[in-house]
């Protein structure tokens, strides 16, 4: 920070306590010209310029006179923008880290490489004690669609392509047709935001345009998906599987059906976690330019959604 006085920014959110001393050292490590707050200690709600957060409690932004900046450590701003006392005059900063970006690639990497190699369907094999090895195919005869072209989606396809993988990617904000991509992949991984139209995009109607023997990867949220149309689509044999790292619940719950379908393999949402280091160093450039009223990157259109 160049001129002014120093921000006031708040860090905010619901963290477990490792993770909030971790943020905590992080964020005034990399903007130490900053005064921090904690929501987990007193502070006095006029002095906040600004507020870095995670998941707040809904309300949580209310009541903050001089708040300019929203500053997410979050890639997905649904739930912020669910949360209706989220004041609406205030820019929302979503995060963008490449270092989130490189492991949502290694993520849709190895489930790609899972499916294609049958490498999901060799350790469900071994549960049994089964030898029957599977032909080997080429990866470039492996028709991959990604959902979402932004920051993530971008990543994933072009590490996918990079190994040799036929990827194309579709973009809802361009409304070109879903149905005939859907109809030549054989391997679809949904990296969409969610947003009013996206949400329950992955039905049963989606699913039958994908060919016999199709699976689905699920990286941006649970809501993407209608749980009961995915589960019929399996049981059917008309997908092969899913992965999925996000869920309508999360935790999920323990008698969910996904847990122990023997077609779901389950991560708990970990596909692309904020990496406090680098995630930090894009926070700390963002204050800088919100001190020095220079543009504030990676803005959400909140009519967009995203
Ligand atoms: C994770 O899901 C994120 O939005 O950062």
């Amino acid at each position: 920070m160049t001129h002014g006085s120093p921000l006031n920014v708040l860090l905010c959110g619901r963290f477990d306590a490792a993770e909030r001393e971790a943020w905590w050292s992080a964020l005034r490590c990399a903007a130490p010209q900053c005064h921090w707050h904690r929501d987990d200690a007193t502070f006095d709600r006029t002095l906040i310029d600004a507020a870095v957060v995670a998941n707040p409690e809904p309300g949580a932004l209310a009541a903050l006179p001089k708040l300019r900046l929203i500053q997410s450590l979050w890639a997905g701003v649904d739930k912020l923008l669910a949360d209706t006392t989220l004041p609406t005059q205030v820019p929302l900063a979503r995060m963008v880290d490449p270092a989130m970006n490189a492991a949502m690639a290694e993520t849709a990497l190895w489930a790609v490489l899972g499916l294609h190699r049958r490498f999901f369907d060799y350790a469900a094999q071994q549960a049994r004690a089964q030898w029957q090895p599977h032909a080997q195919r080429r990866a470039d005869e492996v028709g991959v669609l990604v959902l979402g072209a932004g920051q993530m989606g971008s990543a994933v396809a072009a590490r996918l392509s990079a190994q040799g993988y036929r990827v194309v990617t579709w973009r809802a904000r361009e409304a070109a047709p879903l149905v005939p991509l859907l109809a030549a992949a054989e391997i679809v991984i949904n990296l969409l935001p969610l947003t009013p139209a996206t949400r329950g995009l992955l039905d049963a109607s989606f699913f039958a345009s994908l060919p016999r023997g199709a699976s689905v990867v699920n990286l941006a949220r649970g809501a993407h998906v209608v749980d009961a149309d995915l589960l019929a689509a399996l049981d059917s044999g008309h997908l092969h599987r899913a992965v999925l790292d996000v869920f309508h619940t999360e935790p999920l719950p323990v008698e969910h059906a996904f847990w122990r379908h023997p077609q779901i393999t389950v991560l708990p949402h970990v596909a692309a976690l904020t990496d406090e280091r680098s995630a930090a160093q894009v926070v700390a450039g963002n204050l800088s330019a919100l001190a020095n009223n220079q543009t504030v990157a990676n803005i959400v259109n909140r009519i967009r959604g995203y």
